[in-house]
């Protein structure tokens, strides 16, 4: 991929850009085979297109009102405009120049970390397979949402496929990315995404994996080895929207997914009740959860952030008893630490997939089966 911003040394958060794709994906593959060794099922990685494959842009405003730069902060805090960054999907490349166009007729001030004056501190924007949007507005206070309002009807217009529009407030002057208030303006508060065939709905605060193809073949290869194993039971444990549980349940099997964000659970119990899976959703902490359960599944899967799933659930898993374990990470070195507190959990097999090309990051899925006599006893 070419990018002139990497080449003028604007942006360098592609860190392996200069490497041919064929050759970070031998890399990525080979730093994980470092990790977990070769007396297992290696599956051959699963590649990603090289540009137009990030579902969301996380675009800080900066600038000013009648010149607003969508981008990042590069050096000194000054706005790099990066609304042709090659890594977006085209749906979200076709928008950003539209949407730094409405910066200006709604006069939304963006928002001077120096001077903490200003008003709009990020657009995020997420799209859909379909090319369907959601844009939300992370700003200082409430003070632009009239204007928004006011000419969102010109924004609609000029992108049909929008569908979702909200204004998260985020008051603080620290470097988070969203506040707890969202506004919803749009008559629709989810953002449908097709994914084999099922509809995962997204709403504003909820997490979806960023590159989608490559999530969806992910999701496919997970439902490939569990269907092998035929479990009766099983948990999705940070199960975000639903992805892994909705496309491991079946008509013999229960399903249940476990998540923090209310929001999420709202969203994959939706999406449970239209389609008839056979998958229920629970909102709470996934140790929380797995410790205090009365019935223990047959194969739990956890996908959970780069932090990892920790020692309690990963020792808890250790002795619990139960046979098979998917783990997705996104994050070598947290997976190392829990699969050493889980020595009675051996790795079987295991894929790579390429969730973020141009990186040194990707997401690998192993399969952990328990080994001979370690077979610990149920708490
Ligand atoms: C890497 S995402 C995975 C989401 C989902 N499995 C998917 O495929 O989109 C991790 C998820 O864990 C959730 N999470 C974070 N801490 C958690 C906790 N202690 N217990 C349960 N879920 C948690 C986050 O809200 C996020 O949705």
């Amino acid at each position: 991929m070419d990018c002139r911003h990497y080449d003028a040394g604007r942006c360098r958060s592609c860190t392996w850009l200069p490497i041919p794709y064929a050759d970070q994906l031998a890399a990525a593959e080979r730093d994980c085979r470092e990790l977990l060794g070769e007396d297992l099922d290696w599956r051959a990685p699963f590649a990603s297109v090289e540009e137009g494959f990030r579902n969301k842009a996380k675009m800080v405003v900066t600038g000013s009102i009648e010149e607003p730069r969508l981008g990042i902060l590069g050096e000194g805090a000054t706005g790099v405009d990066l609304r042709d960054c090659g890594l977006h999907e085209p749906a979200i490349q076709a928008a950003l120049p539209v949407l730094a166009g409405f910066v200006t007729r709604a006069a939304l001030a963006p928002y001077d970390v120096a001077q903490r004056r200003g008003e709009l501190k990020f657009v995020l924007v997420t799209a859909a397979p379909s090319g369907d949007l959601m844009v939300r507005f992370v700003s200082r206070s409430q003070e632009p949402v009239t204007r928004i309002r006011k000419h969102l009807p010109w924004l609609l217009d000029a992108l049909p496929g929008l569908r979702v529009v909200t204004v998260n407030v985020q008051p603080e002057h620290k470097a988070v990315l969203e506040g707890e208030l969202e506004i919803v303006l749009t008559e629709h508060a989810a953002l449908a995404l097709e994914v084999n065939g099922h509809t995962l709905l997204l709403r504003p605060q909820s997490f979806f994996q960023t590159n989608t193809a490559v999530a969806a073949g992910l999701y496919r290869e997970a439902a490939a080895w569990v269907d092998a194993l035929g479990p009766a039971s099983l948990w999705d444990l940070y199960c975000g929207v639903g992805g892994f549980a909705l496309h491991l349940a079946a008509p013999h099997r229960t399903a249940i997914g476990v998540e923090t964000s209310v929001e999420a659970i709202a969203s994959a119990r939706e999406t449970a009740r239209r389609s008839g899976a056979a998958a229920e959703f629970v909102v709470g902490d996934a140790t929380a959860f797995a410790t205090s359960a009365q019935e223990l599944p047959d194969l739990v899967v956890v996908n959970p952030p780069r932090r990892g799933i920790g020692t309690e659930l990963a020792r808890w898993l250790q002795e619990s008893g139960i046979r098979h374990v998917l783990y997705s990470s996104c994050n070598p070195a947290s997976l190392a630490s829990d699969l050493e507190a889980m020595p009675g959990l051996r790795v079987v097999r295991a894929r790579l997939f390429d969730m973020f090309p141009q990186t040194a990051h990707s997401e690998l899925l192993v399969l952990l089966e328990r080994h001979g006599d370690a077979v610990g006893s149920r708490p």
